[in-house]
């Protein structure tokens, strides 16, 4: 099996600026099973769109957030921690630097289609949702980053509509500018702090938090706002990486018992799971070597 052109496209573009990765981009997609592999293919479509003209660019800044995060992971393996532990540190060293966080967004993206675990876990989320979510649902995603979970749910779920929060003003104008270059114009998109949501004014039948978890100080407290804005009956769909140093990761979990007590632990019964390493690496090996792993859930409020 192989990769489609659109994927080969942008592996192409990255080698160019970075031969060194041609291994690391050869094994993660090797892991990919067929589905796998269309679904990145979708990804890298859709990525191209949003690219324009700044492929070369783009591939330039994926390789510079692949060496933020070398110099992350060599801290946390020295120190067995992530560097950072509060907001206001990531806010002035990331979120507040406007160079920084065009880069790190632009890394991010190609890390969706070259990184097994993102292509994996999204692929995961895409085929498990549409059995457990009454159609025409109403759907919000959380940090939507580069808006591709949002676009492909309302392209794969049969949605009309959706909403996108996000703390940061510039991060959610970065996602409208994505969904509408991608051509989906129904999204509704606020300034809301996930910590100042409050309980009973909203009914979302699938909340999306996709690598936002890992961000906070206090996840759980904030699973538990997240819980008063789903229906009874609906879900969310968790995805948040276990040993995973990042520029602006808060929050460690080490274990998939960590990961999965975000939602045990704050009122939400799990429906289905999955993990994905880096590079496909068998889990249990993996988590021995504390290599990142990507930790998806579906999980419905328990009791109601
Ligand atoms: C790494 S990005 C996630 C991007 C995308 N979902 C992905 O999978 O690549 C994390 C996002 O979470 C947002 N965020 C962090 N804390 C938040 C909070 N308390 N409420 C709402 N959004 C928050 C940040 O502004 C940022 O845009």
């Amino acid at each position: 099996m192989s990769a489609g052109p659109a994927t080969a496209r942008i592996a192409e573009a990255v080698l160019a600026v970075w031969p060194e990765h041609a291994r690391y981009v050869e094994k993660s997609l090797a892991a990919r099973d067929a589905g796998q592999l269309a679904t990145t293919e979708t990804l890298a479509e859709a990525a191209l769109i949003l690219a324009g003209d700044r492929l070369a660019e783009i591939a330039a800044h994926y390789r510079w957030t692949c060496d933020r995060l070398r110099e992350e992971e060599l801290y946390f393996h020295r120190n067995g921690r992530y560097r950072l532990s509060s907001f206001a540190e990531a806010d002035a060293e990331v979120y507040s630097d406007a160079d920084y966080m065009a880069k790190y967004v632009d890394g991010l993206l190609l890390s969706q289609i070259l990184w097994f675990n993102h292509a994996a876990s999204c692929d995961f989320f895409l085929k498990t949702a549409p059995a457990l979510l009454p159609p025409g649902g109403r759907f919000l995603e959380i940090g939507p980053g580069h808006g591709l979970m949002t676009a492909l749910a309302m392209r794969d779920f049969g949605l009309t509509q959706a909403v996108a929060w996000d703390l940061s003003a510039v991060s959610i104008g970065q996602t409208r500018h994505a969904l509408e270059l991608l051509g989906f114009q129904n999204v509704q998109y606020a300034v809301q702090d996930i910590m100042e949501v409050r309980p009973g004014t909203h009914a979302f039948d699938l909340v999306v938090l996709s690598e936002i978890l890992e961000h906070l100080e206090d996840p759980k407290a904030a699973m538990v706002k997240i819980r008063g804005a789903v229906k009874p009956g609906g879900l969310v769909f968790v995805n948040t990486p276990i040993n995973s140093p990042s520029p602006d990761h808060l929050y460690l979990m080490e274990t998939e018992d960590d990961a999965r007590a975000l939602l045990t632990d704050t009122g939400f019964a799990v429906a289905a799971e999955a993990f994905f390493a880096t590079q496909g690496t068998a889990l249990e090996r993996a988590l021995r070597n504390r290599v990142s792993v990507s930790a998806c859930f579906f999980a419905r409020p328990s009791g109601r």
